[in-house]
C-alpha cells in the first residue's frame, strides 16, 4: 500500500539495526488504532517513553474484518497511519495483514514489546510471546485508561437504548462504594456502565436509600436466620433477582455475607469483592486493624473475583495506602476508603471495556 505515512518492514529493520548499534531501544507495538481516543495516545506515548523510538505494526483493513467484523474498521488503513503518525510518540507504522504479527516481531526483533493493559502475559498469543523472549525483547503491558475505549467511544455514537454494561451492588452497610460508582458515572469516568440494581441483607442500610436516590431499584433480601451466612432462599432469590435485571457484573461493596452456591455458579468470574488489605494479606474483617496491630509499614486495598472462599479468589487490582505514624484504626480505614473510591470504579470500567471489546 502506497502511502508517506506507511514504511516498510525493510525500513524498520534499518531503524532497529541503527538503534542496536547506538544502543538505543526500539519499541514495537502492534494494534487496530481504529478510532483513536486519549486512552490510545497515552498508551502510545507511555510505550514511546520505553525506548527511543517507537513502531507500530498496523492491521490491514482486512485484518481487522477478520478481528472485529464486518462493520471495522470504521477508517481505512491509509487514514489510520496518517493520524498515528500525527502523533509526537510515533515514530514509524508499517502495514501487517495477519492476525499476529510473530514473523515481523522474528525479523524485527524489537528491544521492547509493549501491549496494552487489555492483556496479560498469558493472554498474549504464545506464538508471540515466544518469539519475543527468543529475541530478547522486554514485554511491557501499559495500564488501560478508564472508559476510554474505542467500545466506549462506538456505544456514544450509538442509540441512547443501546446496551450497557449492567452491575449488580450487594452491600450491608454505608454504601461509600456504590456513592464512588455513581461518582464516577457522572462525571463520565465510567462510561458505557450503569447501575442496574441495588440488594442488601439490612432492611435500613444506607447503601439502599443511596441507590433509591439515584433512581435505582434498591430491594432488602431476607437473609435467613444466620450471622453471616446467607440462607438458601436468598442465594436463591438474589440469582432471580440479579438474572431478571440482565446483569453483567455483581458488585460486592461492603457485603458483609459470604456468597455461595447458587449464586457463584449463576455468575462465574462475574462478581468482584473490594476489601481493605493488600490480600492474600489480613483476610476477613476489620483488615485494617489487623495490619496495623501486625506493626506494618504499609496496608491498602484489593479488588479480586469472588470465589467460595473468604477474600480468597483471583485478584484483579490493589493499591497500596501507607501506615502513618499515630494512626488508630479509623483513620487508617478512612485513608483505605478513599482509595477504594478510585480504584473500584477504575476496575468495573475496565471489565466493562474488556466485556464488550
Ligand atoms: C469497604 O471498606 C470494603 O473494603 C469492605 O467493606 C467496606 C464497605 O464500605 N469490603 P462501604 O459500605 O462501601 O462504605
Amino acid at each position: 500500500m502506497d502511502s508517506p505515512f506507511l514504511s516498510s518492514w525493510s525500513d524498520v529493520a534499518a531503524l532497529r539495526e541503527q538503534l542496536g548499534r547506538e544502543g538505543r531501544k526500539l519499541v514495537f507495538t502492534n494494534g487496530c488504532f481504529d478510532l483513536l481516543h486519549a486512552g490510545h495516545v497515552r498508551y502510545l506515548q507511555e510505550a514511546r517513553d520505553l525506548g527511543d523510538a517507537l513502531v507500530i505494526a498496523l492491521n490491514t483493513d482486512d485484518s481487522v474484518r477478520a478481528l472485529k467484523g464486518p462493520s471495522r474498521p470504521v477508517h481505512a488503513l491509509v487514514d489510520r497511519a496518517e493520524v498515528l503518525r500525527a502523533l509526537r510518540s510515533v515514530d514509524r507504522v508499517v502495514a501487517f495483514s495477519g492476525e499476529r504479527c510473530t514473523e515481523a516481531i522474528q525479523a524485527i526483533q524489537p528491544q521492547v514489546y509493549a501491549k496494552g493493559g487489555d492483556y496479560t502475559l498469558d493472554s498474549l498469543h504464545p506464538e508471540e510471546r515466544s518469539a519475543l523472549e527468543a529475541g530478547g525483547s522486554e514485554i511491557h503491558l501499559l495500564s488501560l485508561v478508564p472508559g476510554k475505549s474505542t467500545t466506549a467511544t462506538l456505544q456514544k455514537l450509538k442509540s441512547p437504548a443501546a446496551k450497557k454494561f449492567r452491575l449488580g451492588v450487594l452491600g450491608s452497610g454505608n454504601g461509600s462504594n456504590l456513592r464512588a460508582i455513581f461518582a464516577a458515572l457522572s462525571k463520565r469516568r465510567l462510561v458505557g456502565v450503569e447501575v442496574a440494581l441495588v440488594i442488601s441483607d439490612q432492611k435500613e442500610a444506607r447503601i439502599l436509600s443511596r441507590a433509591e436516590d439515584q433512581n435505582v431499584p434498591a430491594v432488602f433480601v431476607d437473609p435467613g436466620p444466620y450471622q453471616t451466612k446467607l440462607g438458601q432462599p436468598a442465594q436463591k432469590e438474589i440469582v432471580d433477582r440479579l438474572k431478571a435485571a440482565e446483569v453483567d457484573l455483581v458488585v460486592l461493596a461492603g457485603f458483609m455475607r459470604l456468597v455461595k452456591e447458587p449464586l457463584l455458579s449463576a455468575f462465574p468470574n462475574q462478581i468482584i469483592n473490594i476489601h481493605p488489605s493488600l490480600l492474600p494479606k489480613y483476610k476477613g474483617l476489620a483488615a485494617w486493624k489487623q495490619a496495623l496491630d501486625a506493626g506494618e509499614s504499609e496496608t491498602g486495598c484489593t479488588v479480586h473475583y469472588v470465589d467460595e472462599g473468604m477474600d480468597t479468589g483471583r485478584i484483579l487490582a490493589q493499591a497500596k495506602v501507607p501506615i502513618q505514624e499515630g494512626d488508630t484504626p479509623k483513620t487508617l480505614h478512612a485513608r483505605i476508603q478513599k482509595v477504594e473510591h478510585v480504584l473500584y470504579p477504575r476496575v468495573i470500567g475496565e471489565l466493562a471495556a474488556k466485556s464488550s471489546s
